[in-house]
C-alpha cells in the first residue's frame, strides 16, 4: 500500500489499524450497496434528492480510498432495475447527478489511473447518459489501476435472465452445445465478465438485505452491514469494513488448512 499517508494521517486510529493489516488479507474486490440517502435527507428536513446529492461526496471519497488501498475493483450499486418505480423527478435527478458526476470527475479518474466500467442494462438509459458513460469508458480504457464498476439499471435477476436468453439463442443457432454450459461459461457471459467476484459486500443504512445485487457473483462474499447512512460514509468507514474482513476466515465450502485429522484409513 503506497498511499498510506493520504488514507489515514500518522497517529490516527485508522493509521494504526492499517499498519496492522497484512496486505494479503485485504479484499481484492469490494462491492457496496449505497443506501440511506433518503433517510439522511429526511433527518435534516431536506428533499430526498439532497440525500442523493450528498451521496456523491461519499462516492468520490470511496473511489479515491479504494484506489489508494490498491484494491483491484470497487463496484457501486447506483440504480437498480426496480428504481424506475420511484417518482419521475427523483429518477430524473439521479440521472442528472450521474451526468454531472461524470463531467466533474472524469479528469480525476483518469489522473488516478482508475478504469471505469458501467454494468447493467445500459442501452435502456437515456442517450445523453449513455454518451457520458461511453466517454468515461473510452477516456479511462488504458488505465491500469482500480477498476470502478458502477451498476446502473442493474439487477442480479435481470443479468441472469439476459445471460439465459443469450445462451438459448446461441443454442438455437447451433453455436452452443447445452452440455458445454458450465459455471465458468455463465461467469464469462455476465455483465461482469473478466472480473473476479467480490470478496466483501458492504451495505450502509442498517438494512440487512442483498436487494438483487450481483446474485451470482456474491456467492462467497463476506457481508458487512453498517448503520452509517451512505452520505455519511467516509474513508474511515471503508477502512473499518476492510479491517473486519481481514479478521474473517474464508473457507469457500472447504475446511481451513490443517482443519482436522482424517479418520484412520482415510486420506
Ligand atoms: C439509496 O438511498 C440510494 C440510491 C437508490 C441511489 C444511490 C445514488 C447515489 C449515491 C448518488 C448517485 C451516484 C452517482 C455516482 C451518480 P435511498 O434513496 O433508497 O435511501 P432511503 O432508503 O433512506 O430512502
Amino acid at each position: 500500500m503506497k498511499d498510506l499517508d493520504r488514507l489515514a494521517p500518522v497517529g490516527s486510529p485508522e493509521r494504526a489499524m492499517l499498519e496492522q493489516l497484512p496486505p494479503e488479507r485485504l479484499p481484492r474486490h469490494v462491492a457496496i450497496i449505497m443506501d440511506g440517502n433518503g433517510r439522511w435527507a429526511r433527518g435534516r428536513g431536506l428533499p430526498r434528492v439532497e440525500g442523493h446529492r450528498a451521496g456523491i461526496r461519499a462516492v468520490r471519497e470511496s473511489v479515491e480510498a479504494a484506489a489508494r488501498l490498491e484494491l483491484d475493483t470497487l463496484t457501486l450499486f447506483a440504480f437498480s432495475t426496480e428504481n424506475w418505480k420511484r417518482p419521475r423527478w427523483e429518477v430524473r435527478t439521479l440521472m442528472t447527478l450521474l451526468k454531472e458526476y461524470l463531467n466533474r470527475e472524469l479528469r480525476t479518474l483518469v489522473d488516478n489511473n482508475v478504469r471505469f466500467r458501467p454494468i447493467g442494462r445500459i442501452a435502456e438509459l437515456e442517450v445523453e447518459v449513455q454518451e457520458g458513460l461511453d466517454k468515461a469508458v473510452e477516456a479511462t480504457r488504458a488505465n491500469t489501476g482500480l477498476l470502478f464498476q458502477i451498476a446502473l439499471n442493474y439487477s442480479g435477476r435481470a443479468e441472469l435472465t439476459d445471460t439465459l436468453v443469450a445462451a438459448v439463442r446461441l443454442a438455437r443457432d447451433g453455436a452452443l452445445a447445452p452440455e458445454s454450459i458450465s459455471e465458468d461459461w455463465v461467469t464469462d457471459h455476465l455483465t461482469t465478465a473478466g472480473v473476479a467476484d467480490p470478496d466483501l459486500l458492504i451495505r450502509t443504512s442498517g438494512e440487512l438485505r442483498i436487494s438483487n445485487f450481483l446474485l451470482w457473483q456474491l456467492a462467497y462474499a463476506e457481508l458487512y452491514f453498517t448503520p452509517v447512512l451512505w452520505p455519511d460514509f467516509t474513508t474511515r468507514d471503508l477502512l473499518q469494513a476492510v479491517a473486519d474482513f481481514a479478521r474473517r476466515e474464508r473457507r469457500f465450502g472447504g475446511v481451513l488448512e490443517g482443519g482436522g485429522e482424517a479418520p484412520e484409513g482415510e486420506e
